[in-house]
């Protein structure tokens, strides 16, 4: 940690626009004095952008609104001036088709509004899975002081006396109704307890794991992952971080001063420690991009392979968000790791201080919800790194929601030649499938979807589910939502429709995986393989036109966070010409 404040006061960017009396201050100060805003306010107090990603259509970050007046109250008690920026929001259950395919387009669109305008640091109102990676990636790009506030997750959601955790059970009462233990009218009963109230996702998904990644990279302050959206204290949270962002502006404390690599091993680390989504793989990797910090698909392997899943939360476990915040959250979780000598202790936080300094004093007040190590979840969790002829570039795996009968295995390739073929053959009795098959499925990867849907997480068919069977080995270039669970093998680069050796598996094949080999093999010869792949044809559709278009022809592969070629890197927040 070697970050030495700036001197303050100086002259900001926003005095650029809003300082001085020429034609164009007077133009750019005039105009918001429509709002009310007296003289004083423009007099070279930082200006504090709140990006929302407030929407009616992200339920999950429906709320908001309400917590932006919070950041809104810290930003004016700092002596900052707060201004509202609605930002692109893509709900992870709304955008078609898939909010993924937007990430980029959503960190495009809010780097330059980050950018071109007159603020001087920036608070990130996320929530939804794809809003804290967009926000986090921008923020990179643009390296204004910004820190990370997070809506909070629902509280439990409750079905016939049980927990129910938002995907989790979806996933589950979906397999369950398949299967005939549950009735079409008991799961649409259950609809309405997946949702209790306002925020995010309640298991330990993707949501849940992004807004422990930015806590974990230093880019929160300490305790924001876990608070309920409804609970008082994710409100004071909101007004805490707006009063911090004011004086991380003076100090010039900024994205690449707390993004660096060690910032970025302690969040692997602690992913695997919290049952963390596979969708944090590419999201970090993507972030890393844009700060220009060389971490790799290998870094998730090497910091994440001894690392024992502690937090008891589904999709892995039993528990909820609700109750690992009343357990003490992830500081517990980043004081364990400290402790065990796995944490970069002096990372820099948005605090201005050392990570360590921030949670060497947390209480684990339930160690049923955050277990001692001897009693972890699954002793080596983290995320595995499967490489072999069938994922040259690399395929991830989530130990924590796998079967530990079939993290070694040779099967038969059952295939799926795209969404479409899955979901038109999966059902039907007369497919030639059992469970010691492979469920193989094409074409779903970044340019093949497009945008590398989560489907990864192939539901198994009805006869092998009416024997019981709560699982199989499936492999694809798709993503996995952070609530499913089940020995799903993702992410696989080169991804089919950029003609990788999975675009020329057949029905038939055998594969074998074996995860502490770290392997991932397709059991032909290397003739035969190259010979399919000279003869490979792209079936995937392809845009002409549009965002779709420009996200196909730019995206780049799994394996290095599926970013935007050009948007990579940080280009910094240059004042650019004046318009007037
Ligand atoms: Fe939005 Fe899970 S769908 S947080």
């Amino acid at each position: 940690m070697t970050f030495k404040p700036a001197t303050w006061p100086r002259r900001l960017r926003s005095q650029e626009w809003y300082g001085g009396t020429s034609r164009d201050t007077i133009y750019h100060r005039g105009w918001m004095k429509n709002q009310g805003y007296p003289d004083d306010l423009f007099d070279g107090r930082p200006v504090i952008g709140i990006l929302n990603t407030w929407s009616d259509l992200t339920p999950c970050n429906g709320h908001l609104r309400e917590l932006a007046e919070k950041v809104k109250a810290g930003i004016w008690e700092a002596g900052g001036f707060p201004v509202e920026v609605p930002a692109f929001s893509a709900s992870e259950n709304t955008f078609r088709p898939t909010a993924m395919m937007f990430r980029n387009l959503a960190a495009l669109a809010i780097e330059e509004q980050m950018r071109g305008q007159p603020i001087d640091g920036a608070v990130l109102l996320v929530g939804c899975d794809k809003t804290t990676p967009s926000l986090l990636m921008a923020a990179a790009s643009t390296d204004l002081p910004s820190i990370v506030v997070s809506g909070g997750p629902m509280l439990n959601g409750y079905f016939q006396g049980e927990r129910v955790g938002s995907g989790t059970h979806l996933w589950k009462f979906s397999e369950a109704v398949k299967a005939g233990e549950m009735t079409q009218d008991e799961f649409l009963e259950a609809e309405q307890s997946m949702s209790r109230s306002s925020g995010s996702c309640n298991t330990m998904g993707t949501a849940s794991s992004m807004a422990s990644m930015a806590e974990a990279l230093g880019m929160a302050l300490s305790g924001n992952a876990a608070i309920p959206a409804v609970d008082s204290r994710r409100r004071a949270m909101a007004q805490l971080s707006g009063r911090r962002i004011v004086q991380m502006v003076k100090d010039d404390l900024k994205p690449s001063d707390i993004l660096t690599k060690q910032a970025f091993e302690n969040a692997v680390r602690t992913n695997g420690a919290i049952g963390g989504s596979t969708n944090a793989v590419v999201h970090l990797l993507a972030i890393a991009g844009r700060v220009g910090v060389d971490f790799t698909l290998d870094d998730w392997d090497r910091c994440g392979r001894d690392i024992a899943t502690i937090v008891n939360l589904m999709p892995s476990g039993d528990y909820l968000m609700e109750e690992f915040f009343y357990a003490g959250g992830l500081p517990v979780v980043l004081r364990h790791l400290g402790e065990a000598g796995l944490l970069h202790k002096d990372a820099l936080t948005v605090s201005g201080g050392a990570i360590w300094d921030e949670v060497k004093g947390a209480v684990n007040h339930n160690t049923d919800v955050i277990r001692p190590v001897e009693r972890a979840l699954t002793p080596q969790g983290g995320i595995a790194v499967l490489r072999g002829n069938l994922a040259p570039k690399g395929a991830v795996l989530k130990p924590s929601a796998a079967s530990e009968h079939l993290l070694k295995h040779r099967g038969r390739a059952v295939v799926f030649e795209d969404i479409d073929d899955y979901k038109a053959k999966i059902n039907d009795d007369a497919l030639d499938v059992d469970e010691t098959c492979v469920l193989v499925l094409k074409n779903c990867g970044p340019k093949g979807y497009p945008g590398m849907a989560e489907v990864g997480n192939m539901g198994l068919p009805p006869k092998v589910l009416k024997k019981g069977i709560t699982d199989m080995i499936r492999i694809s270039d798709a993503r996995m939502s952070g609530t499913a669970y089940g020995t799903v093998i993702l992410h696989t680069s080169p991804e089919a429709a950029a003609g990788g050796p999975l675009a020329v598996v057949r029905n038939g094949d055998m594969i074998e995986v074996d995860v502490a080999a770290r392997r991932l093999h397709l059991d032909i010869s290397d003739a035969e393989l190259a010979d399919r792949l000279s003869s490979w044809q792209p079936s995937h559709e392809q845009a002409t036109s549009g965002y779709a278009w420009m996200h196909q022809a730019h995206v780049e592969g799994a394996d290095t966070g599926a970013d935007l070629d050009f948007l990579k890197g940080c280009r910094g927040s240059p004042v650019g010409k004046d318009s007037h």
